[in-house]
């Protein structure tokens, strides 16, 4: 349908741009989830589609929906997240919100019913930078979460996730009852900014994203013995600080190895003072790779390197699972679509894998679920650094915007 209502990009910007003041400090985006930050940014969003006459409806993992009735279903999904990570920047998951926001409004505003129900969604904790588990709300509505996985996970200031999400009205064994949205979905689009440095390198405005690469997160427990940083001879440390040290430098070039990528983003140290040797460390390891295969063979040296760096200085490891999600295609027909939009819109036909994660992977086994990128400058994301030239902005957005209508307008 070419009279398809036109996605308004720059009222999307403008809308990202109050989002950001009212939500961001001077180290970045403070939007994390379950906090006050994510909450204004709920609350912001409840005013514009008050503005269209709609009121979102929050399930049993705290996802925020919203549905423009159409003339069939099932609905086509579209969304993102706004929570960020601490210090993060303005567009991450926002960018896909707020369009999504601009997609609904454009049919809204129209007074024309599309011809297929829109259901917006802006999902809780996609980032998982609170209690280290991503893609809280998508895969609870996937029916891929297990509350044990949260049960007895703790925030940096040691509160436990159960009574942090009850203050924000979530009960977690009830979590996986929002899988009933799931059954009026069609399919699920989502617009977000690459994060890496693909697009920008290659002079492209807007893409399409063919899947999202596989994560192992796990934690390495190394415990040694604390002694004393004066008198301990070097030969007769057990440091467990320094055996993690050397583990994730193996596990640097094990990343490297196999084509994936490896992150030890966090690793605390007890007693953690200048005058004792670590009798504890504690790190957070993060794998990811396009492959199955490749991934099981990063977590399998992985899990070699941290037993045989603790071994090296008389140290025990134990590890327990933070997260997993496999490597998933998007539909290749809808990928398809996107790459036409956004070839359309943008004048080039081209397509990427996504390192980072993304909301789109809970939903890809379930519903057809394609993606658009922008591009991200210098490749910079979880950062308050974190931005897009307004051009490619809004060709992305725009490229969106076509995607989306064509959905809308003709597919099943
Ligand atoms: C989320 O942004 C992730 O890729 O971990
Ligand atoms: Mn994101
Ligand atoms: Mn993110």
């Amino acid at each position: 349908m070419s009279d398809a209502p036109a996605i308004d990009a720059e009222r999307v910007i403008a809308d990202l741009r109050e989002l950001a003041r009212r939500t961001s400090d001077e180290a970045g985006a403070q939007r994390l989830c379950w906090a006050e930050g994510w909450r204004s940014a709920r609350d912001f969003l409840r005013e514009l589609l008050a503005e269209i006459g709609l009121e979102p409806e929050i399930d049993e993992a705290g996802n925020a929906w919203v549905y423009l009735a159409g003339a069939r279903e099932p609905a086509l999904a579209v969304g993102s997240h706004l929570d960020s990570v601490p210090g993060g920047g303005w567009l991450d998951g926002a960018l896909g919100v707020m369009g999504a926001l601009g997609a609904v409004r454009a049919w809204a505003e129209s007074g024309v019913q599309p011809p297929r129900t829109v259901a917006l969604v802006d999902w809780a904790d996609e980032e998982g930078a609170r209690f280290g588990r991503s893609l809280f709300g998508s895969s609870a509505a996937a029916g891929t979460f297990d509350p044990a996985e949260l049960a007895n996970a703790r925030d940096a200031e040691g509160r436990l996730a159960p009574g942090v999400l009850a203050e924000n009205g979530v009960e977690l064994d009830r979590a996986l009852d929002s899988r009933s949205r799931l059954g009026r979905l069609g399919a699920y689009l989502e617009l977000h900014i690459e994060q890496g440095p693909v697009l920008e390198a290659e002079g492209i405005k807007a893409a399409a994203v063919s899947g999202c690469v596989g994560v192992e997160r796990l934690r390495f427990e190394i415990t040694g013995q604390v002694s004393h940083a004066g008198t301990t001879p070097m030969e007769a440390r057990h440091d467990a600080g320094l055996a993690a040290a050397a583990a994730a430098l193996r596990i640097e070039g094990i990343a490297i190895e196999q084509r994936g990528v490896a992150t030890v983003g966090e690793m605390d140290f007890e007693p953690g003072i200048p005058t004792a040797v670590a009798g504890r460390a504690s790190m957070v390891v993060d794998l990811r790779n396009r492959s199955t295969e490749a991934l099981a063979r990063m977590l399998e040296s992985t899990r070699e390197a941290v037993s045989a760096c603790a071994a090296e200085r008389g140290c025990e490891v134990s590890e327990e699972p933070v997260w997993r999600i496999e490597p998933i295609a998007f539909d290749p027909e809808l990928v398809a679509d996107a790459r036409d939009a956004c070839e359309e819109v943008a004048g080039t036909a081209y397509e990427l894998p996504s390192g980072a994660l993304h909301d789109a992977a809970s939903m890809a086994p379930h519903v057809p679920t394609a993606m658009v990128f922008s591009p991200s400058i210098a490749g910079v994301s979880h950062a308050p650094e974190e931005d897009t030239a307004e051009p490619d902005l809004i060709a992305a957005i725009e490229a969106f915007g076509a995607l989306t209508n064509s959905r809308i307008t003709t597919a099943s």
